[in-house]
């Protein structure tokens, strides 16, 4: 299946990605940890970008199209992945979509995690990730258990640069001006189907699952 993942930052994404990606058998797409990667690894590309997640702003369209366009390009993206964080706006949209037609493929399933406003800057400033394998927790929601260290793989828990107050109120600023209006974009292709993301992690999962499976 070819899915995307959509809903404000701390709408639960990357936590619902990772058992979308293994119940379905495909590879997380997240432009963000891609990003996040380049910028570890001191890379030309995470050098020109680090100013843009560090703000909250959104990576320029041009880098960010060929990025994605490389990653699809990967054998493992041919039967099917899981987009998170991208696209973000509409020429982004209209760019995966020309980079789906080239391949013979189209979106099967646009999900919508929705979440309240005032709900996202307490996820966001509460959230822990683990250094090593990437694991999501929250001091609150989804507690490791010792404190500062990864459940799976005993890494040790850091907070996202992006994870403070003052980012975190951009970030929600840009997703209603830039993202939210990508969803009407696909609803008139009838592809959208909402998920309420205020239940607890495993309900939001049970959602997802009841969603997919009927589409299998
Ligand atoms: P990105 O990494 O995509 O960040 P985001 O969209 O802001 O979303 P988040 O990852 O913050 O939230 P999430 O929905 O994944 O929530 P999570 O599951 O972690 O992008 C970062 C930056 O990269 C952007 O600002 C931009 O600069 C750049 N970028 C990326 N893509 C781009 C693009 N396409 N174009 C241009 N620039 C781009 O959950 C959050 C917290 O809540 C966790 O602590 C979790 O444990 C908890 N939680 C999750 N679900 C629940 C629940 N149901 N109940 C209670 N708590 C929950
Ligand atoms: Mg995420
Ligand atoms: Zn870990």
């Amino acid at each position: 299946m070819r899915i995307l993942i959509m809903g404000p930052p701390g709408a639960g994404k990357g936590t619902q990605a990772v058992r979308i990606a293994s119940f379905c058998e495909i590879p997380h797409v997240s432009t963000g940890d891609i990003f996040r990667a380049e910028i570890k690894g001191c890379t030309d590309l995470g050098r020109k970008i680090t100013s843009y997640l560090d703000t909250g702003k959104l990576v320029p369209d041009e880098v960010t199209v060929e990025v994605i366009r490389k990653r699809l390009q990967q054998p493992d993206s041919h039967k099917g992945f899981l987009l998170d964080g991208f696209p973000r706006t509409i020429p982004q949209a209209k760019a995966l979509d020309g980079i789906l037609g080239e391949m013979g493929s189209a979106l099967d399933l646009v999900l919508n995690i929705r979440v309240a406003p005032q709900a996202l800057l307490k996820r966001l400033t509460g959230r822990r990730v683990c250094r090593k394998c990437g694991a999501t927790y929250h001091l609150l929601y989804q507690v490791p258990q010792a404190d500062g260290v990864c459940d799976s793989c005993g890494g040790e828990l850091y907070q996202r640069s992006d994870d403070t107050v003052e980012t975190v109120t951009n970030r929600l600023d840009v997703y209603q001006k830039q993202t939210a209006p990508l969803l009407d974009y696909y609803r008139e292709r009838d592809l959208v189907r909402e998920v309420d993301g205020e239940l607890p992690i495993d309900q939001v999962w049970a959602e997802i699952e009841k969603l997919i499976r009927s589409f299998a």
